[in-house]
Parts: structure tokens; sequence; C-alpha cells
């Protein structure tokens, strides 16, 4: 069950919805990339490990959780789809019916995604409204999980960078970055037990021999905090925040109470929670380098698209009518700081990851 904190978050925030310019659909090609980087490792996979005379399935169940409003999703789908068909092909066998939920919290605009389901497609399409680190579908019904940009979103902020009495209270910051150990390690810890409600969920409604294929980002174990991008990213966008609260713009408390519900770990630390769940097996990984946000090139892609993520949770906190001045300044900021940094070193990863439910 989910705690009421947590039940407030889910509740609060979703991608920029509808098909507008600032909308996810039209600001999400970075993460269409990955999916697309991952068809491979993805067609490679299902070959390998998914075998249709063990599942002995009448219907093949996929879910996406995590979806938002169908663009990048669809692609994924119809990946996972066509090598699931061609599975059984090779093995002489006839293709089942296959069902597609598509999960996401509740405020997602599943409007748009259902009025942009591919035409032609060849599954029957359900909408699953809730958060991924709970129950979303009953015990062992689905043959293959999907979720590509989503692990990062941890479930609610950690009550201990909010407290001003804690030595983790976050004042003045939105994120790890440039925060003291004790901050980091309270979304670390969130970010932990999340993975386990994660992958425990799943363990439950995946059938036996069912596959779980996951996009989650993470950071390389020997950099420095200040020299990872994404955590450099959401410093910057920090401190245009806390520009505008000396402005006057919203008052200082504003900004000491917003943390940005997000946490990528150390690749190793991930790597530890995959292999400690004993419930599946791990058998396939590939480190993909994500595009760093703070490179000159592309920084306007990067705020438009770190705009339609955060547009909806940032309003709903500071009031309506900032953001356009917040990432016009963020914008000047990220330029600057990367005229007088070498923003080459920054880096980030995603981990694909392969893993298999045992029986
Ligand atoms: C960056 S988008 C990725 C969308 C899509 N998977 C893609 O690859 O383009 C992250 C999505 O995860 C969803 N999300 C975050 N936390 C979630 C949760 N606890 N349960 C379900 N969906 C969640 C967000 O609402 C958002 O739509």
């Amino acid at each position: 069950m989910e705690n009421e904190l947590s039940k407030a978050l889910a509740e609060s925030f979703s991608m920029k919805g509808g098909e507008g310019p600032s909308s996810y659909a039209q600001n999400s090609s970075i993460q269409r990339e990955k999916i697309e980087a991952a068809k491979m490792f993805l067609q490679d996979a299902i070959a390998k490990k998914l075998d249709p005379n063990a599942l002995s399935a009448n219907q093949i169940c996929i879910a996406d959780l995590g979806c938002s409003t169908g663009t990048n999703a669809f692609i994924a789908v119809q990946y996972i789809i066509e090598a699931v068909e061609s599975q059984y092909h090779s093995q002489g066998l006839a293709v089942p019916e296959f069902q597609v939920f598509f999960n996401d919290l509740v405020l997602n605009d599943f409007n748009t995604l259902f009025r942009n389901l591919p035409p032609e497609r060849t599954y029957f399409a359900a909408g699953i409204p809730g958060s991924f680190y709970g129950r979303l579908f009953p015990n062992k019904t689905l043959h293959v999980v999907h979720s590509s940009s989503t692990l990062g979103w941890i479930s609610e902020i950690p009550r201990e960078i909010t407290n001003r009495n804690s030595v983790a209270y976050n004042k003045g910051r939105i994120h790890v970055g440039d925060a003291p150990k004790e901050v980091v390690d309270a979304y670390a810890t969130q970010y932990q037990l999340d993975m386990e409600t994660f992958l425990n969920a799943r363990a439950q409604e995946l059938v036996a021999g069912g596959l779980m294929l996951l996009q989650i980002p993470c950071e390389a174990d020997a950099m420095l905090d200040s020299e990872i991008s994404r955590t450099k990213f959401f410093e910057l966008l920090g401190s245009c925040l806390a520009d505008m609260a000396k402005e006057g713009i919203f008052g200082e408390e504003d900004l000491d109470s917003f943390n940005l519900p997000l946490y990528f770990p150390p690749l190793k630390n991930l790597e530890e929670i995959l292999e400690g769940n004993g419930d599946f097996s791990v058998e396939g990984k590939e480190i993909y380098p994500e595009i760093s946000l703070i490179a000159p090139n592309n920084v306007k892609m990067g705020a438009s698209h770190c705009r339609a993520t955060l547009e909806v949770l940032i309003e709903k906190h500071f009031g309506d009518g900032i953001v356009d001045d917040l990432f016009q300044r963020y914008v000047r900021k990220v330029m600057e700081f990367a005229e007088v940094m070498k923003v080459q070193k920054f880096k980030s990863l995603v981990l694909f990851v392969l893993l298999n439910r045992k029986p």
C-alpha cells in the first residue's frame, strides 16, 4: 500500500500532456533515441530468452510502465511484438493474440495516448492508471514488461530533506547537486526502497519465464558528483529558481520546500539492487551513454525536454506563469556555464537490462 506522502506525489504530476509545442509528445526525442538504440538489445533478448513452449500462452500480455502520452511507448511495443512474433514463427508455432497495457500515473494524459494509438496495430490496448511502485496487475498475468526513462522518478521526497531540524535538510537546493552527503544518502535510500518495491510487485505479476526489459538512468561509478551531467543540469535549474527567489518572484521557503522526485544511482549500486532480487535473474546488460544536456549544442533541446517533464510539477508548487521565465534564465545560465567549463567531461549513463522471472 502507498503511504499518504507517496500517494500525494503520485497524484500531483504528469508530463506535459497534449500535442502542443511544449508537450512531452513534441519534446521527448532524447527518450525516443534511447528506445531506438535499445532495439537490437530488446530483439536479441526476446530471441534468446522468450520460450513460447514454456509460456504456452493463449495470449501474450505486454505492459509498458510509465508510457506518458505514448509517442515513444508505441515504438517500443511495436519492437517487442515483432520480436515475439518472429520467435513464434521461427518455431513453427501460431502467433497468439496480443494484449498491451499502457500504464502511467493518474494525471497522465491518457486521452492523447488513446487518440494516437497506431491504427494499424495488431494488439488490443488498455490504459492502466496508478503507480508502478505498487501492484497494477493480477498474479502471473504478464509475459513482457517494458519501461524506459521512468525508473529515475522516486515515489516520494525523502522526509528528512524537507525537515528544517534534520542534517539532511536541503535548504536552497532542489536536488543532490552541491548538496551534503546526507541529502544524497536520503535520496539513495528512497531509491533503493522504491526499486525493491517495483521488483517485488513485478515478480508477482509476471509469469515464470516472463521478461522485463528496462532502461534505467544511472551514473558511472568513478565519477565525481560535480561531473555528472544530469546532476549539473538540475543544479543549474535550481540556481535559476534560487535567483528568482532572491528577486522576490516567490518566497525562499517555496524554494526550500521544493525538491525533485528524481534520483540516478551509481551503476554499481543499481546492479547490486537488480542482482540482489531473488525472483529475477539478470540475463543481459548494455550501457548506453546519454547525451549531455549541458553541452552547448544540446542546451535548447535539453531545456525544452526538461520543461515538458517538469512544468506541471513546478507550476503546482510555485504557481502558474513562472516556467517561461525560469527556462529562459536556464538556457542563459547553461550557456554561460558551458563557456567557462569543459562540458565534454560531463556524462551520464543508461543501463539497458533484461530480467527473467525465475520459476
Ligand atoms: C520521462 S517519461 C518517459 C515516458 C516514456 N516511457 C518514454 O520513454 O518516452 C517518465 C514517465 O514515467 C511516469 N512515471 C513516473 N513515476 C511513475 C510511477 N510511480 N508510476 C507510473 N508511472 C510513473 C511519468 O508520469 C512519465 O510519464
